[in-house]
């Protein structure tokens, strides 16, 4: 059975803007439930600026915890300079991942920094944490459309992508920060990345916004890739993106991909366990497309279970 491997950024990506304050105590809890459900990828937290996103200042502490409890889980987490790097290795990150934007304006408003130093401190980051030993991913981010400059051109893209592969990223993730994409243009960018990159090389990251995530989530597949980003219960969302929507879903990614034949590893009552805690976290109802009917499928099958013991 061909394979897909998702790794679940609902820690970092989920929680970095939120309103609620979540406890470390509690993202340890998501983490571990998502490992339980057999996510074998998980990016937990950032080592950001905490006057830019306070939801992340617990992030050396988690890293340590996470690393204590799951020995085993492969997590990253993001950094978006050498200090963040500095910080990550210090907490014992085995995994880190820069965040390049393809336009001048996502960079200032997400990083203070314009295209040209971005770029550079992306490369260095990255080259230093190989120095490290530690393994990279290297997010080109509004690889689609940007909320400040619009539709954004291929070139830049492909420009990007090969200079996080030249500073040795072992992934770049294509990400569509504002969930803006559609399945044919997906399908023609992905193909030309695959062209440039190799399919191994490559992941995608899609925001759900206008509905569209799983279906680009289909148009990525077919292109080759085989590794995705995706957040349990959907949440997610870039507190320097207005109309950043949360992300596709990863329970609509699983069971999508199972149901047409790719194995994930993952169980889906195992995501709706972790749907459940991160609504408890949070006090509101979470949960992907596919949320109303998973939970109706797996409760009939608990019953049927009940039945026959
Ligand atoms: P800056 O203010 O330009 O930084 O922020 P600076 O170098 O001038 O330093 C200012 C202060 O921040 C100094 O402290 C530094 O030490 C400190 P002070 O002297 O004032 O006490 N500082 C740091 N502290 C902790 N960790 C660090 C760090 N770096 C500097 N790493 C900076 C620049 C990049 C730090 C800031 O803009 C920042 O942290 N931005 C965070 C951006 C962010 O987290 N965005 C959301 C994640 S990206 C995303 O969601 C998109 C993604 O999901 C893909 C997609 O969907 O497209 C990945
Ligand atoms: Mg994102």
């Amino acid at each position: 059975m061909d394979r897909i491997v998702i790794t679940d950024v609902s820690p970092r990506d989920g929680l970095q803007n939120q309103a609620v304050n979540v406890s470390t105590d509690d993202k340890l809890e998501l983490v571990r439930r998502l490992a339980t459900a057999g996510v074998p990828s998980v990016e937990v937290t950032s080592f950001v600026s905490p006057k830019a996103v306070p939801q992340m200042a617990d992030a050396a502490d988690l890293v340590q915890r996470v690393n204590a409890a799951l020995p085993t889980l492969q997590t990253s987490a993001l950094v978006p300079n050498l200090k963040g790097l500095e910080r990550a290795h210090a907490a014992g990150a085995r995994e880190i991942a820069v965040v390049l934007s393809a336009t001048r304006t996502m960079n200032e408003r997400n990083i203070n920094m314009d295209l040209d130093e971005a770029t550079a401190v992306s490369e260095r980051t990255l080259l230093e944490a190989r120095r490290l030993g530690l393994r990279t991913r290297a997010y080109v981010a509004v690889a689609f459309e940007c909320p400040f400059e619009g539709k954004v051109p291929l070139e830049p893209v492909l420009r990007l992508s090969a200079r996080m592969r030249d500073a040795g990223a072992d992934r770049i993730v294509i990400a569509d920060t504002i969930g803006a994409a559609a399945p044919g243009e997906v399908k023609t960018r992905m193909h030309e990345l695959v062209a440039l990159l190799g399919a191994d090389l490559l992941a995608v990251h899609f925001h759900d916004t206008r509905g569209l995530g799983a279906a680009n989530a289909w148009a990525a597949l077919e292109a080759g890739v085989r590794h995705f980003d995706a957040s349990v219960g959907g949440i997610g969302g870039c507190p320097f993106a207005p109309g950043a929507a949360g992300n596709l879903a990863t329970e609509d990614l699983v069971l999508m991909a199972e149901r047409s034949g790719f194995a994930t590893g993952i169980d889906l009552a195992g995501l709706l366990d972790a749907v459940a805690f991160a609504e408890s976290v949070l006090g509101r109802q979470l949960g992907g497309r596919s949320i109303a009917w998973l939970r109706r499928h797996y409760a009939k099958e608990a019953e049927r279970k009940r039945e026959a013991a």
